[in-house]
């Protein structure tokens, strides 16, 4: 699919637990946006050159003109994002990155804000999904069961007492691996280096929210180590990769 950079207006935007919600209008998009593919947005006002740098974020939901987001604020960049008023508009670049594979069977896991790739993913295939494990610090926000198909099978787990949620981590209790089921998850780096020590590198395929410059396979600022070397480019051979393509490693000890 083209890339397309096009002006994306705020429509909306609604806070929950650690998250904000941000609804944006494109009508110049003529794109579809897959499960797994990210935006690269413009953090700064029109005028501005700082940040100078756009930033990446995963899709929650989409429909024709419409996009959703789910912001976790970091740093600069998402802390003016989230504090705009509606009517602000900012450019925005995507399709990015390859889509996230459609398998007969998956168990999906997200947590911190990989829970937008999840819930997009979730949305757009729900026949393929066996369960979902979402993974919160805090409270479920309250916008977020509105966006998830009703009796979606989703557990929600929090490392605090939250209401209607199990508290601990994704990993406390064993992820069902019955009928081949491959497992798809995008989070922290913790949360993901966690889950691959109980899961087979072969049916388990990780998300990266790697910190990046382009966005679209030119800068080589957002490189994943591959296993038997070299790297990937996470925003253009990614940002999803099967286990064992990933050298964990170097991942953990060199790169970052
Ligand atoms: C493919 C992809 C999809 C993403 N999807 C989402 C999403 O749906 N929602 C969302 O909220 N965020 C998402 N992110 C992460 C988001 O892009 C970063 O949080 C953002 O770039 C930080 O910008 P900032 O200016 O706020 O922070 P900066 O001022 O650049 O950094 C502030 C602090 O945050 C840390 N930081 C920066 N980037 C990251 C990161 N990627 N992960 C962890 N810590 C980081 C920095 O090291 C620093 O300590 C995604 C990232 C990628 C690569
Ligand atoms: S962000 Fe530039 S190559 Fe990936």
């Amino acid at each position: 699919m083209r890339l397309q950079q096009v002006r994306a207006r705020l429509l909306h935007r609604e806070e929950g637990g650690r998250y904000v919600h941000l609804v944006f209008a494109m009508e110049e998009a003529s794109w579809r946006i897959l499960p797994g593919q990210f935006v690269q947005l413009q953090v700064r006002d029109a005028e501005q050159y700082d940040p100078f740098l756009d930033r990446p974020f995963s899709v929650f939901w989409t429909e024709p003109g419409r996009l959703g987001l789910l912001v976790l604020p970091r740093g600069r960049g998402t802390r003016w994002l989230v504090s705009r008023d509606p009517g602000t508009e900012v450019s925005l670049i995507g399709p990015l990155g390859q889509p996230w594979p459609r398998f007969p069977r998956v168990g999906l896991v997200g947590g911190g804000s990989g829970i937008a790739p999840v819930v997009h993913y979730l949305r757009t295939y729900p026949d393929t999904v066996a369960w979902v494990r979402l993974g919160f610090r805090g409270d479920i926000p309250a916008f977020l069961p509105k966006r998830i198909p009703a009796s979606s099978p989703v557990e929600f787990w929090s490392e605090t007492d939250a209401p209607g949620a199990r508290r601990g981590r994704v990993t406390d209790a064993p992820l069902p691996l019955d009928d081949g089921v491959q497992i798809l998850a995008c989070g922290p780096p913790g949360m993901l280096t966690a889950l691959k020590e109980i899961l087979p590198s072969t049916r388990y395929y990780a998300s990266f929210e790697e910190v990046m410059g382009c966005g679209f396979g030119i800068c080589m600022g957002c490189l994943t180590p591959r296993a038997g070397g070299g790297h990937f480019r996470t925003c253009r051979e990614g940002p999803l990769f099967r286990a064992d393509q990933v050298d964990w490693t170097r991942l953990t000890q060199d790169v970052r």
